[in-house]
């Protein structure tokens, strides 16, 4: 008999009632911008729409944050002054470090998610400590730790190391408790690529490498199974989520991580990914508003429990709509 599928398209009653995947705000979590300074609420050249914040222009956003129902926003940091060591990255009066503070003054239950990694503040721009032009692992390993616990001591409910560095969960869980904060959590970017999607927020954090690049840490795009030994060593070092970045030309690895693990899964719709969206929407090639849902729902459809994403608040805007 001839199957007429279209019986369920005829009307959005009945496409609503077989719908599979339903988008809402809980799903993401806004990145945040957080420089030093005052009164600074700076649009980010290579972002559109995304911004800058100090400390005093923080009550704004995160209100709008609350009022739209997102439950989370994730914090990168953008010091004032950056070294070999990345010194302000541990330090407990650091940007980050007084963001958090200051979210959790505002609204104690939103969940602060804080980035730990090197890159944003090494004046060479990488993800460790160098030995010559070689990233040390160990070595950078002790670093993590004391940014991840700096940041516990602040407030941060939970710890997003970025690095790539071999055993940086389970030296960051065994730190945390040792530190009194068994109840901090660890989102791991644990099959995070060696992508070009990630040069707009490097713009915004100032944060490419002043040589080489991040082959050696980060993954081949060309892979898929490595991916999966990456997300299940990090779930046996103690991560709670596991990530994968970016989103939109990884669908499959987000999808072959919800399928051989049982752990909530994590993507993140990068910098690179949103600003070709919004720069095509302008440019009136694309409906900006429909792009940005149908991706979306994509990466949920994919297997993604969770998005990060500068799309937050406008797609929660469109889907209250
Ligand atoms: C820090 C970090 C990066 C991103 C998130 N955490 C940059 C990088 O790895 O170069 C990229 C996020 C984005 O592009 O939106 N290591």
């Amino acid at each position: 008999m001839l199957k007429r599928g279209r019986r369920l398209r005829r009307n959005e009653s009945v496409r609503s009632l077989v719908r599979e995947t339903v988008l809402t705000p809980d799903d993401f979590i806004l990145p945040l911008f957080v420089v030093e300074g005052e009164g600074i609420k700076r649009e980010i050249e290579s972002m559109p729409e995304v911004y800058h914040y100090s400390l005093d222009k923080l009550e704004e956003v995160i209100n709008e944050v609350l009022d739209l129902g997102i439950k989370g926003v994730i914090l990168f940091g953008i010091p004032e002054n950056k070294d070999c060591l990345g010194s302000e990255a541990y330090n407990d009066l650091g940007i980050v470090q007084k963001a958090i503070r200051k979210i959790k003054k505002i609204n104690k239950d939103l969940l602060v998610i804080t980035d730990v990694c090197m890159c944003e503040y090494t004046d060479h721009g990488h993800c460790g400590i160098l030995h010559g032009e070689y990233v040390d692992n160990d070595e950078t390993l002790k670093y993590l730790d004391k940014i991840a616990v700096s940041h516990a001591k602040a407030g941060a409910d939970m710890i997003a190391p970025s690095d790539m560095m071999d055993g940086r969960v389970q030296t960051i869980r065994e730190s945390l408790d040792n530190a009194g904060f068994k109840e901090v959590s660890i989102m791991s970017y644990s099959a995070k690529y060696c992508s070009a999607f990630y040069g707009p927020f490097r713009v915004a954090a100032n944060s490419a490498p002043s040589f080489g690049d991040r082959k050696t840490y980060q993954m081949d795009p060309a892979n898929r199974r490595e991916a999966l030994r990456e997300v299940f060593e990090d779930i046996e070092e103690g991560a709670d989520i596991v990530m994968v970045k970016p989103a939109m030309s990884y669908m499959d690895i987000i999808r072959e991580v919800k399928d051989n693990t049982d752990m909530p899964v994590a993507a993140y719709n990068v910098s690179g990914e949103y600003s070709m969206v919004k720069e095509a929407a302008k440019k009136g090639l694309v409906d900006g508003d429909r792009i940005i849902i149908e991706l979306l729902t994509s990466m949920k459809r994919a297997g993604a429990d969770i998005i990060i994403t500068y799309h937050a608040l406008e797609a929660s805007k469109l889907l209250k709509r």
